[in-house]
């Protein structure tokens, strides 16, 4: 089995938005914001190698050529967390379509059950991205990449913001054809399955439900 390829994306303004993220001090207006930031410079990086279709377009001063990104792409948030990276996707790639899954984790035992799964058709030409800021246990990650798999896609990149090395191994057992795009992994999982040091509770932090 071909072990998952985990790409950390080392950029200065990919650390300069997740130390907002980190910081417990950062409000939910400015969590957002650093949210779209960080994912957008995530994204580009993950979607490096789009197929491209070239094209000619008139300037002012005439013909020029270039470069259209031709792929299909599909996006999947996690809900709900995910969430907070969906507009950077859209700005990148407009047309990109977007399936949502809905999972929650238990709060006793941090198992992820799921509530709603709703993916376009035809997958298996796409790019799919799964957007979920946080790989923690990875059982979330697992049971999302499962139903993609079960509808059909073949290329998919996880997109995280912070992940835990038990998280990744999950996801490399279950996975192992899925890149990861994350800018860190951190130390370890706490009692509670939180991430250390983390940033805490993403979706209450993007919603202000603390
Ligand atoms: C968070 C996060 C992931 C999951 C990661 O979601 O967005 O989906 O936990 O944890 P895991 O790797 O241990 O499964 P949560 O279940 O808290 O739901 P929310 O996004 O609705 O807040
Ligand atoms: N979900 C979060 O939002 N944060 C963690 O640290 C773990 C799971």
């Amino acid at each position: 089995m071909k072990p998952v390829s985990v790409h950390i994306v080392d950029h200065p303004l990919v650390h300069d938005a997740l130390v907002t993220l980190r910081d417990r001090a950062t409000a939910p207006d400015a969590f957002r914001r650093a949210a779209t930031r960080i994912s957008v410079l995530l994204i580009a990086e993950a979607l490096k190698d789009l197929t491209p279709q070239n094209v000619t377009v008139e300037t002012p001063l005439g013909p020029a050529p270039g470069r259209r990104a031709g792929s299909d792409v599909v996006v999947v948030p996690v809900l709900r967390a995910g969430l907070g990276m969906l507009d950077a996707v859209l700005e990148l790639v407009p047309s990109a379509r977007v399936g949502h899954i809905g999972l929650q984790r238990d709060e006793m035992t941090a198992v992820a059950s799921q509530y709603y799964s709703k993916l376009p058709s035809n997958l298996g030409a796409s790019y799919v991205l799964m957007i979920d800021p946080m790989l923690a246990t990875g059982g979330s990650a697992v049971a999302a990449l499962d139903l993609l798999q079960q509808a059909g896609a073949t290329v998919i990149r996880m997109i995280c913001i912070v992940a835990a090395p038990e998280g990744v191994a999950l996801v490399e057992r279950h996975h192992p054809q899925v890149a990861i795009y994350t800018p860190v992994i951190d130390v370890k999982l706490n009692a509670q399955k939180y991430i250390v040091p983390g940033l805490g509770d993403f979706g209450d932090r993007l919603y202000g439900t603390i």
